[in-house]
């Protein structure tokens, strides 16, 4: 909690929402892929399905959806929202970021918009940075996205990682308020060092590209190596351009270490210890990484949420989808302290905790159907004045060709 003219502010969870596709994706069916079985993804890892995004879905159509419903549930209004902020590794684009073409398509014209990369960890980290931007007095309500289409990005060759990942969104919204609780505390960390044991090379300041066909010629140009891909000279051993790579069993290790490290860091910065967690949503990679964290913190398995059987890795969207999926189980309630625990690529990890305050959906009531109806209109007059204004661009350009005076002044 922090001071804002002489009242302490503090940032709760008032809204959730996720999204998944309707496409399953089984480990029967990636059999037919890779050369693997559905018993050993179920020992290894514990995932027996995970959904895949079609054609017409997209990072941002999920991330939208899972928007549209964490409004819903806070019964909020889209030009009500400050901050969007978007955890994700599989934007749509370098820019425009997703945050900003799910910002223009709920119509939330009062707010600012931006995309978060820190892998699977960037669900945490964007809820810090909107829970600390509210806390400071600077904005009072926040929207919070992990939005993921990893099945775009895998390497389907590659059965140490193509079995483990999927599609969807998560979503909550977070509003100022002076009644206590909601986010306690959060811990961020990361470890460049350990950038080459998971990464997605892709459009950068580096095109690695010309790096590799450099390997493969003569020596490499200088400049052209990132810290984060070594260059070999063995083609099985490179990372493929757009397509993710993983050291799974160096990033196993990594995963249980911080786990504990950082779920206790973040219990003491909120004067918590472990026996006072009713429930930790951590990032879901593997059963077995959940398995082991529960050990090494002394805990029962059962306090840890897993959904990962049904779908798989979904990177920055996991935590939203599992934390949505607790409140739908009824595993959280009012005055419980929750621990969200992300880890992955960067490599980065952060914990944090949150003293759940008994935000509600809302009663189904007059209020309740005008408000919705209001939000619906928002949505479709955001996808008119896009199509309008796209429209008018191209009328105006046509008219500018047969306007000599006009083109002239341009020039
Ligand atoms: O979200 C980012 C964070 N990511 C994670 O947390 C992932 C962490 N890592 C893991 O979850 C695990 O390391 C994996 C699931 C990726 C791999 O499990 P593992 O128990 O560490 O297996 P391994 O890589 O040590 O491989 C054991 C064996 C190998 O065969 P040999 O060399 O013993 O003959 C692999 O080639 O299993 C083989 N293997 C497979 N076999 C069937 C690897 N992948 C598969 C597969 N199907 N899909």
């Amino acid at each position: 909690m922090d001071a804002h003219n002489g009242q302490k502010i503090y940032a709760h969870i008032v809204g959730w929402g996720m999204a998944v596709p309707d496409g399953v994706l089984t480990n029967a069916h990636l059999e037919a892929i890779v050369e693997t079985s559905d018993e050993w993804i179920r020992t290894r890892t514990g995932i027996r399905e995970r959904r895949i995004a079609s054609e017409r879905e997209s990072t941002t159509t999920l991330g939208l959806r899972a928007a549209q419903r964490a409004l819903d549930v806070s019964d909020l209004q889209p030009t009500e929202i400050d901050l969007i902020i978007v955890a994700t590794s599989t934007p749509e684009n370098i820019f425009p970021s997703t945050a900003s073409l799910i910002q223009h398509s709920l119509g939330a014209v009062k707010a600012g918009a931006f995309d978060l990369s820190a892998a699977c960890s960037g669900f945490v980290y964007g809820v810090d940075m909107a829970a600390q931007a509210i806390k400071s007095g600077s904005i009072q309500t926040a929207l919070v996205i992990g939005t993921e289409t990893m099945t775009r990005i895998l390497d389907w060759q590659d059965r140490g990682t193509c079995i483990l990942f999927g599609d969807g969104a998560g979503a909550v919204v977070l509003r100022a308020s002076a009644a206590q609780g909601g986010i306690l505390s959060a811990v961020l960390r990361s470890d460049g060092g350990g950038s080459d044991m998971l990464g997605l090379p892709t459009v950068g300041s580096v095109d690695l590209r010309n790096a590799f066909s450099a390997v493969n010629g003569a020596r490499p140009t200088a400049g052209l190596t990132t810290p984060s891909v070594e260059l070999s000279s063995s083609p099985d051993a490179r990372p493929r351009m757009y397509k993710m790579h993983m050291n799974g069993g160096e990033v196993f290790k990594f995963a249980t270490r911080v786990i504990t490290e950082s779920v206790h860091q973040a219990l003491e910065k909120a004067g918590l210890t472990m026996s006072d967690v009713s429930l930790i949503v951590p990032h879901q990679a593997n059963q077995r990484i959940i398995q082991a964290a529960a050990r090494a913190l002394k805990v029962e398995t059962d306090l840890f949420m897993s959904n990962l059987d049904r779908y798989g890795n979904t990177s920055a969207a996991s935590i939203p989808i599992a934390l949505c999926e607790a409140i739908e189980q009824g595993r959280i309630r009012e005055g419980q302290n929750i621990v969200f625990v992300g880890f992955g690529g960067g490599l980065t990890w952060a914990s944090m905790v949150v003293k759940w305050t008994g935000a509600r959906p809302p009663e189904p009531g007059a209020t309740t159907l005008i408000n919705q109806q209001r939000r619906q209109i928002s949505y479709l007059f955001a996808r008119w004045q896009m199509r309008l204004r796209r429209l008018s661009r191209r009328w105006t350009s046509l008219f500018a060709r047969f306007l000599p005076h006009r083109r002239k002044k341009t020039e």
